[in-house]
């Protein structure tokens, strides 16, 4: 298979007043269509900020991320924001719906902020995910693990060629949890998607086609 994500020698430094702390540091890293890799480390790690890296949220100090032969830091803002919306899925840790919205209308919302036809899909994928009933209510009124389906729903409804997913199983309990992995798994296989996933959970790690752990920005 392609390599669909490549990261070459990637570093990330914050500063943090006086302080600078190097967030990534020469990371190496490729990811075909259809894997889904894990990635496991401690708070503080790093995993955050190489999600954010590859899907273009922000950008490397040193080294190249590479999205199908693409070097994401060397687009323009404008253009990492179309590849964003039509090729990056993103399961934020905390959602990120948007309260004012329904749960299909925040499903559809990539789809609309490209232009595109809504179609069916948004309400497949919520049927999918298993809140079906939930479609037309707000956030407000879901569970937890309402919301993290809702948010999988979303990431998902563009089709994207890369899926991102900071923790998308850490707020359900265990069989909600599998459930999910199940969904993301299928999603991989049948679609060709490849998926990252930062975890903490066990399962998730056994799950995956292969697991990286990162300490101090360092991969292995
Ligand atoms: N915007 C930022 N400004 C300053 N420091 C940051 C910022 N984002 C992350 N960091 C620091 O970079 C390191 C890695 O953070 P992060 O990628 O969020 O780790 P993880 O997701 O593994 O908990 C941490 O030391 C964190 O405090
Ligand atoms: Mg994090």
């Amino acid at each position: 298979m392609a390599a669909l994500l490549r990261f070459e020698g990637v570093s990330k430094r914050y500063s943090a007043g006086a302080r600078e702390v190097v967030a990534l540091d020469g990371v190496d890293l490729t990811i075909d269509a259809g894997e889904l890799v894990a990635l496991v480390g401690r708070s503080g790690s790093g995993k955050s900020t190489l999600l954010h890296l590859a899907g273009g949220l922000d950008t490397a100090d040193s080294g190249r991320v590479l999205l199908d032969k693409r070097d994401v830091g060397s687009l323009s803002i404008a253009e990492r924001s179309k590849l964003r919306r039509r090729e990056i899925g993103f399961v934020f840790q905390f959602f990120h719906l948007i309260p004012t919205l329904t749960v299909v209308e925040n499903v559809e919302l990539p789809l609309l902020l490209d232009g595109a036809k809504r179609g069916d899909r948004g309400r497949e994928l919520i049927e999918r995910v298993g809140i079906g009933p939930r479609a037309d209510h707000l956030p407000g009124e879901l569970s937890g693990g309402e919301l993290q389906r809702a948010a999988i729903a979303r990431a998902l409804v563009a089709r994207p060629r890369l899926l991102l997913a900071d923790e998308p199983t850490g707020n359900l309990d265990s069989a909600n949890g599998e459930e999910v992995l199940q969904l993301l798994r299928d999603e991989v296989r049948t679609e060709g998607t490849a998926l990252l996933m930062v975890t903490h959970d066990a399962d998730a790690t056994v799950r995956a086609d292969r697991s990286h752990t990162l300490t101090d920005g360092h991969i292995s």
